[in-house]
C-alpha cells in the first residue's frame, strides 16, 4: 500500500509542531553533540550496527547494547515492527546507522522513528534502565483529518477500543513476542475500517507493557486532533499506531467488528 501520508511531529516536551513532509526518519533530538571524526561517534557508528545486526539476526527483532568506554560509552536500542521480514529489519537498522548523526546534527541523544523501526542511541542509559515506560515519546500524526460528514465522537471511541484491544492482545501473552497488529471493520461512512499496531521492547515483562501501552492509550485524544485520520506514540519502551488504511502486513491479529 503505497499511500504517501505527511506526518507532523510533535514534539511534546517542547511543544514545538513541525511540519516534516520530506518523511522519514522522524527525530526527537537531545541536548548535548558530538564531534565528527570523535569517539563518540565512532563508537555509535558500531553499535549502530551492531544493533542492526542483532535485530535483524532474531525472531523478536529487537536489540539494545552499549559500545565503548567512558565518558564516550553509548547506549541503544532498536526494535523493527514485529510484522516484517529479518532482512526489512536489517535494512530498517542500516539507515538507523545512516541518519544518526545527521537526523539530529550529531546530538548525542536521537531517537529516531521509521515506518519499520524506532531506534533510540543515547550517551546516558537510563531509557534501558526504565523497565516501566513509556520514557521518552516522539509523537507524530497524520495531516489530514477523517471526513467532515463523519460523527467524530464515534471515531475517537472507535479508535480507543482499537487500540485498547491491540495492546492487550500484544500484552496477552509471551508467544506474540509483545507485538500486534488490529482492524475494526465498521459501516460509518468516514472511517469504516480502522487498523493499529501495538509493540513493546522486548525486554519489560508482559504486565510492564500492558502499563505501558494503556498508558498511551489513555493519552490519545490529550495528545492528537479529535478528527485526525492517523498518529503515532513511539516510545523506547512501547508504540502504538492508528490508521485508517492498512500498514503492516499479513492479516490482522485482533479484529473488532461492530
Ligand atoms: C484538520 O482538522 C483540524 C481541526 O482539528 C484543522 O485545524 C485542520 O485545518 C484540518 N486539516 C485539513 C487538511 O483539513
Amino acid at each position: 500500500m503505497a499511500r504517501c501520508t505527511l506526518l507532523v511531529l510533535l514534539v511534546a516536551a517542547v511543544a514545538l509542531v513541525v511540519p516534516l513532509a520530506a518523511g522519514q526518519p522522524w527525530a526527537t533530538c537531545g541536548d548535548g553533540t558530538y564531534e565528527q571524526g570523535s569517539a563518540y561517534e565512532n563508537n555509535l557508528l558500531n553499535l549502530a550496527l551492531t544493533l542492526r545486526d542483532g535485530a535483524s539476526s532474531q525472531e523478536i527483532l529487537f536489540s539494545t547494547g552499549s559500545n565503548g568506554a567512558a565518558p564516550n560509552t553509548v547506549y541503544g536500542l532498536l526494535l523493527c515492527r514485529g510484522d516484517i521480514s529479518r532482512s526489512a529489519c536489517y535494512d530498517c537498522g542500516t539507515s538507523v546507522w545512516r541518519d544518526a548523526g545527521s537526523a539530529c546534527r550529531r546530538a548525542k541523544d536521537v531517537a529516531l522513528v521509521y515506518n519499520e523501526c524506532y531506534a533510540r542511541l543515547s550517551d546516558k542509559d537510563d531509557f534501558l534502565a526504565d523497565k516501566v515506560g513509556p520514557g521518552q515519546l516522539t509523537t507524530l500524526m497524520s495531516s489530514t483529518n477523517i471526513s467532515s460528514g463523519a460523527d467524530v465522537a464515534a471515531y475517537d471511541r472507535a479508535v480507543t477500543r482499537l487500540l485498547a484491544a491491540t495492546a492487550e492482545y500484544a500484552a496477552g501473552d509471551i508467544s506474540r513476542k509483545l507485538f500486534a497488529t488490529g482492524q475494526r471493520v465498521g459501516a460509518d461512512p468516514g472511517f469504516p475500517n480502522l487498523y493499529a499496531t501495538a509493540q513493546c521492547a522486548f525486554d519489560i515483562t508482559l504486565e510492564a507493557c500492558r502499563g505501558c501501552l494503556e498508558g498511551l492509550v489513555a493519552r490519545w485524544w490529550d495528545t492528537f486532533p479529535a478528527n485526525v485520520d492517523g498518529a503515532r506514540i513511539a516510545g523506547p519502551r512501547c508504540l502504538l499506531r492508528s490508521e485508517v488504511y492498512p500498514f503492516y502486513t499479513g492479516a490482522p491479529m485482533v479484529v473488532l467488528r461492530e
